[in-house]
């Protein structure tokens, strides 16, 4: 199954001269997005995660199903003021002023293997925070995972881990 026939570019989203890779069509193909979850279990496994971590909020869509495929538990990286009790948290630069992600404290054991899941790999900032925050819990991040990656952002650069990625535009 050629999975791209699922993906939707649209043009100038969020703003002019920015083509928007749409997961909406894979999401609502029960068979496309099955195959897509079977795929990206396949490519993880090999890293031995006790757990996986989804970044809000589309990494959700991908953290979750997978996580049961592969039958580990997930946890949730949320945008700042989301997450109830003990937490720590992790600020980063934006092009235009910065964002903080948060982490419940105890998410994670000290030493615990980890692949971090998003829908996407574009400046790989959002994925490089979520990588720090992680370790300052204990965690031991094994992989990146990702739906889409836009190769021409170089955003694996950012990684200090493997990224895996599905699908790639250039
Ligand atoms: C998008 C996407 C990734 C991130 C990728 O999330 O889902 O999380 O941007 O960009 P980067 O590699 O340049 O950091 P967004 O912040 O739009 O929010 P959402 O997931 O809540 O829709
Ligand atoms: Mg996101």
């Amino acid at each position: 199954m050629n999975l791209k026939e699922h993906i939707r570019g649209i043009q100038d989203f969020p703003k002019p001269g920015i083509l928007f890779y749409d997961i909406s069509p894979m999401l609502a193909h029960g068979e496309a997005w099955k195959t897509a979850i079977e795929r990206l279990a396949d490519a993880i496994r090999p890293h031995k995660p006790d757990l996986l971590v989804g970044i809000e909020s589309r990494g959700f869509l991908v953290a979750a199903p997978l996580a049961l495929a592969l039958g580990i538990g997930f946890v949730m990286v949320r945008k700042h003021g989301k997450l109830p009790g003990d937490k720590i948290a992790h600020s980063y630069d934006l092009e235009y002023g910065t964002d903080t992600i948060e982490v419940q404290a105890d998410a994670v054991e000290p030493g615990q293997r980890v692949v971090v899941l998003d829908d996407l790999l574009a400046t790989g900032g959002t994925m490089a925070a979520a990588i720090n925050l992680l370790r300052q819990v204990g965690a031991d991040v094994r992989a990146a995972a990702f739906l889409v990656e836009l190769t021409f952002l170089n955003g694996r650069d950012k990684l200090d881990v493997e990224a895996i990625s599905l699908l790639s535009y250039d």
